[in-house]
């Protein structure tokens, strides 16, 4: 609820994102469960998980356990799971995932698959995908201590280890089978730690919650019409994905759009400006960073109509102005003698870019304005391209055309490295 009013539930269709995506494997082992909260911690993190289950892995966890939790078909086998109704597409499964995945993972990781991967043995969907997959391959052992211990083990880990594969060391302690020792599936947290570490992505934003704002707002007229604007929603939608896997905590206050959120986030879906605006401002002292990629209204309709408005000859609307969501957050944490949150507005412009979006930076007292120079079809509303400029009060630092989420990726550093410099500036009034 915002603002005493059941917020829109917008239809929601899947966008091309850049998705990173992860085939997890799992092999047989007591350990097995343990791949649950692996598939949880990636997908906090806003990776897509393909789970792969050995016929061993099987006869420990249901593949429905994963189905549910990761919202994707479990691979069981390599030529699909009835006989009756061959699934033809699956000859060539192993193909297509081995090229979609950016990282394979594989825990547990039992000593008969170590000694399968390392021996080129391709008799499963898992070990088959492991020598037609060129992405980078993680695996996390979990057996018995002295089959850990065995040389067999030790050489075949070796011959993994000098191609590349990264190894997750087991723990030591009580082991499923009843001995003390070498053994233990690694913590799921540090398995999916070691895979974002592997996928190149710093864990920079742990403990920061990002509030950020996304799409337009949509002002009623009646109850049939509205005024809009023509943001898509996917620079912002592109922030909250990146700020998910540098580990932040996310609220996304969303205006109309046709993008799917990504799970991780905490959603909140809006309609008006006024909606937009308590849903900030409600929740602005908990977050450390609000990112206003929002394009809100600036006006709404005083004489909105409460029944459908009829033709009849000319009309007039009345508008009147939206309360500055950003200005009101840069007064409020003025007010309150704060640098938290940082302030980051977007300015949309057509014209007089970089002195316009200096005006709204001091006007707003925000601590960057990101500038978007909305003329540019190939970069402006709805593209999935973006070129902006990150204006701050001493620095005016072009970001390069490229993708949205590449793009919100270094809002995120300068946003950052904002920070540092100001509390290094003022060390005891950063909070
Ligand atoms: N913004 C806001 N509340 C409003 C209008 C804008 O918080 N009522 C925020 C936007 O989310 C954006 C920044 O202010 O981060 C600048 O928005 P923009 O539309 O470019 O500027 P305006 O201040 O609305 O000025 P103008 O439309 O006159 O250019």
């Amino acid at each position: 609820m915002v603002d005493g009013r059941v917020a829109r539930t917008w239809p929601r269709i899947k966008v091309t994102r850049e998705i990173m995506k992860i085939a997890l494997g799992v092999s047989g082992g007591i350990a097995a469960y343990k791949a649950a909260e692996i598939v949880r911690h990636l997908q906090e993190r806003g990776l897509q998980v393909q789970v792969i289950m050995t016929a061993a892995a099987q006869e420990f966890v249901r593949p429905l356990t994963f189905a549910a939790l990761s919202g994707e078909k479990v691979i069981t086998s390599m030529f699909g799971s009835s006989a009756e109704e061959p699934n033809l597409d699956s000859a060539v499964e192993h193909i297509s995932v081995a090229q979609s995945i950016d990282c394979l993972l594989v825990a547990p990781v039992t000593a008969d698959v170590i000694a399968k991967f390392a021996q080129g043995i391709a008799n499963d969907f898992l070990s088959t995908l492991y020598l037609a997959t060129s992405a980078p391959v993680i695996i996390a052992p979990a057996m018995n201590v002295n089959m850990w211990e065995h040389p067999a083990t030790r050489a075949n880990l070796e011959i993994l280890r000098r191609r590349g594969v990264q190894v997750v060391e087991p723990g030591s302690g009580y082991l499923a089978c009843g001995m003390v020792g070498a053994g233990r599936l690694a913590e799921p947290e540090q398995i999916a730690a070691a895979t974002l570490e592997c996928l190149g992505i710093a864990q920079d934003f742990a403990g920061e919650t990002v509030l950020i704002t996304a799409g337009p707002t949509h002002e009623p007229i009646d109850p049939v019409r509205y005024l809009g604007n023509r943001s898509s929603g996917k620079m912002g939608y592109a922030l909250a994905e990146a700020a998910l896997r540098r580990g932040a905590k996310v609220v996304l206050v969303s205006g109309p759009t046709a993008l799917q959120p990504p799970s991780a986030a905490h959603s909140i879906f809006v309609e008006t400006a006024h909606q937009m605006r308590s849903a900030v401002l409600d929740r602005w002292e908990q977050a450390s960073f609000i990112i206003m990629a929002a394009a809100v209204a600036d006006y709404h309709v005083k004489n909105f109509a409460s029944e459908k408005i009829k033709r009849n000859g000319p009309m007039e609307l009345q508008l009147e102005p939206n309360a500055d969501i950003l200005a009101d957050l840069g007064s409020l944490r003025h007010a309150a003698g704060r640098t938290s949150p940082m302030l980051i507005g977007f300015a949309a412009e057509t014209g007089n870019l970089l002195e316009n979006a200096r005006a709204k930076l001091s006007k707003k007292r925000a601590d960057a304005m990101v500038l978007n120079d909305v003329s540019r079809p190939e970069i402006g509303f709805n593209s999935d391209r973006n070129e902006v400029t990150i204006v701050t009060s001493s620095d005016a630092i072009l970001v390069p055309e490229a993708s949205k989420l590449k793009v919100a990726q270094r809002i995120l550093d300068e946003a950052l490295r904002l920070r540092q410099t100001r509390a290094a500036l003022s060390p005891s009034r950063s909070s």
